[in-house]
């Protein structure tokens, strides 16, 4: 049987996340691959619903541990049900958004810090992803690529928010250098793709 693979992608709103997946999956699927697409929060019947709960932009009372327990809820019912089933039958797994993406908003964004992985380690269990695509856009130009979307409850914080989620990529990827690849996300679609089937060849 095949080895199973798990591979991320994060970055800002408006990064280029969900394009960037969409072509990888079918450059896989191509390749004889089975691939699962998957996201977060969400990503199961439960975890939709807690989406719902969290990006609400009306939920204005939500405390950000509040938050930050939300997303791992999700996360965790997400491992049991879909991730690590695939991986342990030998499929790929490709999600939109994973643990990163948690120390980067609650535990930079909302200040949090270290609890955030604490939280978060019994969500993950032993399931870190193999590879983890973070696409680099500056916070500004990724509102502005999803300029006419309705926004939700987290899109809406202030730009000085953003600015320090990017920030918490940035650390996050200096400390995990081997499973985190920083894209330069300005560049255009083709050449992003391009970058990272080079690194999806080496990692297969
Ligand atoms: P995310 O999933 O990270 O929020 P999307 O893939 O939905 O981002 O992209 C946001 C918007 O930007 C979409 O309208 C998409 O077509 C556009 N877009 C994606 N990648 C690029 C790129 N490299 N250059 C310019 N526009 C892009
Ligand atoms: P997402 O659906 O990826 O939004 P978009 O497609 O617009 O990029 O994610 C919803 C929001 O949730 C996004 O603003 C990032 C935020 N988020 C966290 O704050 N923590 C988390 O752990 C995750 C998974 C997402």
């Amino acid at each position: 049987m095949n080895q199973g693979y798990f591979i991320t992608f994060e970055g800002g709103d408006g990064s280029g996340k969900s394009t960037q997946i969409g072509r990888l999956k079918s450059y896989l699927e191509n390749k004889g691959y089975d691939v699962i697409l998957t996201r977060e929060p969400g990503g199961t019947d439960i975890g939709e619903k807690i989406r719902e709960i969290i990006l609400d932009p009306n939920n204005k009372e939500m405390s950000d541990v509040t938050e930050a327990m939300l997303y791992a809820a999700s996360r965790a019912q997400h491992v049991a049900e879909v991730i690590k089933p695939a991986i342990e039958a030998g499929k790929i797994v490709i999600c939109d958004r994973f643990v990163d993406s948690s120390i980067a908003y609650q535990g930079y964004g909302r200040g949090l810090g270290d609890s955030v992985s604490i939280i978060n380690s019994y969500a993950v269990d032993k399931y870190m992803p193999h590879k983890t695509f973070l696409l680099k856009l500056k916070p500004q130009a990724g509102s502005r690529r999803i300029e006419g979307r309705e926004k939700d409850r987290i899109e809406l914080e202030a730009q000085t928010f953003h600015q320090t989620v990017f920030e918490g990529y940035e650390a996050l990827e200096k400390e995990f250098p081997e499973r985190i690849v920083g894209i330069d996300a300005s560049r255009t679609i083709e050449e992003i793709e391009a970058e990272i089937r080079k690194h999806i060849d080496e990692l297969l």
